[in-house]
């Protein structure tokens, strides 16, 4: 027998004992006549024989598959998805969120409370859960707005005009959190514009960031972090690739999950030219979504509008408003691939051609490759 259809058979064998474990031992029922179904119980009748007492994984030769398990003692790693999402995953099994079928589903032997203390008992076994934002708080990315989120995340930008003309920028920014409630991204900008002379294309100002998160609540749903941001003069500004100075972005992201999937991300902050003849700039920015999903595991469907303001801190000024509708989806049954699409409309001094597409392309990377999960 070719290995990959003896460990799937294996595999079939662990998950029907599991299963056959789980519906033989209703928990309520055990054996002392206590009723009160116990956490630990359920995972090691149901999970352990696969995941470990332990938490960390039965060793491949002792589960008989190839698929590795993942750590469930890693808080890194049992913070990051919403607990939903985990109850889905051992309600109905793994596929149902781009994984192996090997992990299996336990809707029927198992109720959704029994289930519900097996996965309280797996976010036990990470020590010190206070230090991590929970995924909870990961909520669908604006374009504009700034999350509070920390997130390892590769994000693809592009922006045209649509004025008719050449105009369009393209921008390449990776995220990567350290330490448990921090970040660091870059973000490369590729433009491309009609010159006097033709077509100028070349690389933009290069950003630099980096973000903490400094307080977060699951109960009253709020997560705030403050982000530093540096914008380097890497673009040639003779060509109109770049400002041609340094230019620092402090600002603070406040984002709010709100009931019956409605949520609301807000960024306020301000421009700092590092030279002297350039104007600072006060701005804010909020977006206020809501998820829909298909069924009960399918494509998540969030429509956003989002709210922007800039005040040039100058004699006379007055602020500008741009308002900018979007719609964000994930695009695979993990969902780490999503797209977000919308314009930024400008409201004061409005101006057809002053209305600015964007489409953008997110990848978690964290939670698989690009072509997994799909
Ligand atoms: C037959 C073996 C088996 C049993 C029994 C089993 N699992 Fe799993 N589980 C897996 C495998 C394999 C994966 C990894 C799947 C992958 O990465 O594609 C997994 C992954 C998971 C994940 C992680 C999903 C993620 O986001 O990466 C959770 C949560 C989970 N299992 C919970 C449970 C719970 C709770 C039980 C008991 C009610 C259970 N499992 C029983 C094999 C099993």
């Amino acid at each position: 027998m070719p290995p990959a259809q003896k460990s799937h058979m294996l595999a079939g064998l662990a998950c029907a004992t599991a299963l056959a474990l789980a519906a033989a031992n209703p928990v309520g029922a055990q054996p002392g006549g206590d009723a009160a179904p116990d956490g630990r119980a359920v995972f090691e009748a149901s999970c352990a024989a696969c995941h470990g007492a332990d938490g960390r994984g039965n060793p491949q030769p002792t589960v008989g598959f190839d698929v590795p398990l993942p750590d469930l003692t890693d808080c890194d790693f049992t913070s990051r998805e919403p607990k939903a999402d985990w109850a889905r995953v051992a309600a109905h099994g793994g596929p149902v969120r781009g994984f192996s079928p090997i992990m299996p589903a336990f809707g029927d032997a198992l109720s959704a409370e029994e289930t519900r203390l097996a996965l309280e008992h797996v976010y036990g076994f990470c020590e010190e859960p206070e230090r991590y934002p929970r995924g909870e708080f990961n909520l669908p990315r604006p374009m504009w707005t700034a999350k509070a989120y920390i997130e390892d995340e590769v994000v693809v930008t592009v922006d045209s005009a649509t004025d008719g003309s050449l105009d369009t920028s393209a921008a390449l920014t990776y995220e990567q959190r350290f330490g448990t409630r921090n970040n660091w991204e870059i973000k490369i900008p590729w433009k491309t514009m009609e010159g006097t002379d033709g077509p100028v294309t070349g690389i933009g100002d290069v950003a630099l960031a980096a973000k903490r998160v400094l307080v977060k609540n699951l109960d009253s749903g709020s997560i705030v972090s403050i982000v530093g941001e540096i914008i380097l003069p890497v673009g040639n500004p003779e060509r109109g690739l770049g400002k041609g100075y340094t230019v620092a972005e402090p600002f603070l992201a406040w984002g709010q999950i709100l009931p019956a999937d409605f949520f609301l991300h807000t960024q306020a902050g301000a421009e700092i030219p590092l030279v002297a003849d350039h104007n600072q700039e006060l701005l804010w920015r909020a977006a206020l979504g809501r998820s829909f999903t298909v069924g009960d595991y399918g494509r998540v469907y969030s429509p956003m509008v989002g709210v922007h303001g800039t005040y040039e801190l100058e004699d006379d000024a007055t602020p500008s408003w741009a308002v900018a509708p979007q719609l964000h989806v994930t695009l695979n049954q993990r969902q780490h691939i999503m797209l977000v699409a919308g314009a930024k409309i400008p409201v004061t001094d409005f101006d057809p051609a002053g209305v600015e597409g964007r489409l953008t392309l997110l990848w978690d990377w964290y939670d698989g490759g690009f072509l997994d999960g799909w």
